[in-house]
């Protein structure tokens, strides 16, 4: 059975952002150990990748090999060839076409488009935001599991994760793992 896990990236008031923060621009030369943990060791097992129209748009556009920049490090390489070449579905009523390779443009019930998928063969799932589309998961049970990449910034800003919700979602704690530049990454289980 394919896995669903649904990936989250907010600061401490549960905004999806990236905001500087001391060490956020950082780029080592070798994958970071929270970064190697979240997908360079999945690179193998998450054969689909999941996004929301703007998240989709937005990965393309920074995160493809065609919009590599000279001179960053050779990991970044590899996430950008991964990108290219795992199936990608993008969550769209607008969008009619996309000229990102490996990608299908999917819309509806939220819950069923997973189902289906999960019909499908392949590896696991990857739901790979927006805000919306994680909390929808939470909300309403759809993934197997969650990572929350949390960034030590209170920040005020953009679309928050913990938008109305209908009910109460427990989750069970799975790991903990600190970054180098004072993030924390939350891996929970869903409670079923
Ligand atoms: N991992 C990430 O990508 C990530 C993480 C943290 C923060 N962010 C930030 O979050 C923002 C984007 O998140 P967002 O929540 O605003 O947008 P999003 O989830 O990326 O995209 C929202 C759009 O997805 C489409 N959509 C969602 N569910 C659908 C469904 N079931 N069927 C058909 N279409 C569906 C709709 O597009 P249509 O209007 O085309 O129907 C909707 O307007 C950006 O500012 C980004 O920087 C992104």
């Amino acid at each position: 059975m394919r896995k669903i896990t649904a990936n989250g990236y907010l600061t401490l008031d549960g905004r999806g952002a990236f905001p500087k923060y001391p060490g956020s621009d950082r780029r080592p030369e070798g994958v970071s150990a929270l970064f190697r943990h979240m997908w360079y060791n999945r690179f193998d097992d998450v054969t689909t990748v999941v996004m929301g129209r703007r998240s989709f748009l937005g990965h393309q556009e920074v995160w493809s090999e065609s919009a590599r920049k000279p001179g960053e490090p050779a990991w970044l390489l590899d996430y950008r060839r991964y990108l290219d070449r795992v199936e990608k579905i993008c969550l769209s009523h607008r969008l009619k076409s996309t000229d990102w390779q490996n990608s299908r443009i999917l819309r509806g019930d939220l819950a069923r488009i997973l189902a289906k998928l999960k019909r499908e063969p392949g590896g696991n799932i990857m739901v790979e935001g927006g805000p919306a589309v994680v909390r929808e998961c939470i909300q309403r049970g759809l993934a197997d599991d969650y990572w929350f990449f949390v960034m030590p910034v209170v920040y005020a800003k953009g679309p928050r994760y913990w938008g109305p919700m209908d009910s109460q979602c427990t989750l069970r704690l799975i790991e903990t793992q600190p970054g180098e530049d004072g993030e924390i990454l939350l891996h929970y289980e869903a409670v079923r």
